[in-house]
């Protein structure tokens, strides 16, 4: 890759659109190697070894959207639709909290009832105080003093109105995945009342309310292209998002992308062997896409997503060396997590604090407890690139 030997650890490049494809389907090992090793330089100049955890809480499948590759999408009859209490949900923010995870990050389905934007509401301001009390006591602060938990959201696309409220009433981050940055793909994996132009002005509406803003796309989903991986990672760049929650496509049946899919690569998989294969490509993919998007952007939390971790034991450690430096372990109670498959095998994703901790310690990086971990604001970020 273009003059590898003559990069400076952390140095930012502005890859061009055919530069960012052919590293996408390169199949030089070693030029692969050198692409992991420059983002893993690059977030160290920006996080050193740091890791920053934040615990996850899928409070309902209830889901208005049918977008077609998803396992909870509103035309799946057989799942179970549920949606947690609030006390239920207030009780996995101390053990949010007591984890010293410093984020909350609150993920369902899209819900646009004005009823369910009061009850959000109500829940942000009393996660706020109670995780506010809970910091007081642990460190004996003045309530005053306590910032309690960090709140991300999840939920999908709400008019700016609603953004702003969710905002007053204490969200500073929110996660919408914008899943392809091409709009031609977008209308083949959703059905067509479903826009990507809407999607895009949410995130622009995001950015302008003062949101944290996180986005992401599907990697590796039928019909998707290497070109048009290079142009997701340009448009991550251009949008300049805080976070990137990106993740492979894991086939999921009773879909119309899962029959697809199928149909096509998965009428390929014969055996046991050709299986692991296929996640091999796909981790790779994943992975290479990471890399370059941490080359590309720079600064921004970069989270190595569950979906990897369903695919490989040992992905997510790849990713925490190749560019990632966030870990979202699922608090949501056993109960309701095998309802909330959006993918095969996403229930069983280990998310238990020591392993974490083990796993990231292993690769000798160091996960950090009671802090936020926001970005910079940009006007800081891009100076010595
Ligand atoms: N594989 C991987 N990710 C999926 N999502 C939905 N279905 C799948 C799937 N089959 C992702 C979407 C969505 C996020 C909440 O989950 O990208 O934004
Ligand atoms: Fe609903 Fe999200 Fe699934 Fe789309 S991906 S159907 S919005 S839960």
């Amino acid at each position: 890759f273009l003059g590898l030997s003559t990069l400076k650890p952390g140095e930012v490049l502005k890859l061009n659109r055919n530069e960012l494809q052919a590293l996408i389907t390169t199949k030089d090992k070693n030029v692969i190697q050198a692409m992991y090793n420059h983002a893993e330089s690059i977030s160290r100049r920006y996080f050193d070894n740091k890791v920053y955890l934040r615990g996850i809480v899928e409070f309902s499948n209830e889901c208005e959207k049918n977008c077609k590759y998803c396992g909870v999408r509103r035309s799946v009859k057989n799942v179970k639709r549920y949606c947690m209490s609030k006390e239920d949900i207030l009780y996995c923010s101390d053990v949010i909290y007591n984890n010293g995870y410093g984020t909350m990050m609150l993920q369902s389905g899209e819900i646009t009832n004005p009823k369910r934007i009061d009850w959000l509401e109500d829940l942000i301001k009393s996660i706020k105080i109670r995780s506010r009390k809970l910091e007081s006591k642990r460190f004996n602060r003045p309530l005053s003093e306590c910032k309690g938990l960090q709140i991300a959201l999840s939920v999908g696309e709400l008019s700016s109105e609603y953004y702003q409220r969710l905002y007053d009433a204490g969200a500073r981050r929110y996660l919408l995945r914008i899943e392809t940055s091409n709009p031609k793909l977008y209308a083949k994996l959703h059905p067509k009342d479903h826009h990507w132009e809407v999607r895009h002005q949410c995130l622009l509406d995001l950015k302008r309310i003062g949101y944290q803003t996180g986005t992401g796309i599907l990697i590796g989903v039928p019909y998707q292209t290497s070109w048009d991986l290079a142009d997701d990672i340009l448009y991550l760049d251009k949008l300049g998002a805080d976070m990137i929650g990106m993740g492979p496509y894991v086939y999921q049946p009773h879909t119309p992308i899962g029959n697809y899919w199928k149909w096509t690569t998965g009428r390929k998989i014969k055996n046991e062997k050709d299986q692991e294969d296929y996640n091999n490509y796909l981790i790779d993919l994943t992975i290479r896409v990471y890399a370059l998007t941490r080359i590309v952007v720079g600064m921004a939390n970069i989270a190595a997503t569950t979906a990897l971790e369903a695919l490989s034991s040992t992905a997510r450690e790849k990713a925490l060396q190749s560019g990632c430096n966030l870990v979202m372990p699922i608090i949501t109670p056993d109960e309701y997590r095998k309802e909330y498959a959006l993918y095969t095998g996403k229930s069983e994703v280990v998310s238990h604090r020591e392993k974490l901790v083990k796993l990231i310690n292993k690769i000798n990086k160091e996960p950090i407890f009671f802090e936020w971990g926001d970005p910079l604001p940009h006007t800081l970020r891009h100076q010595n690139n």
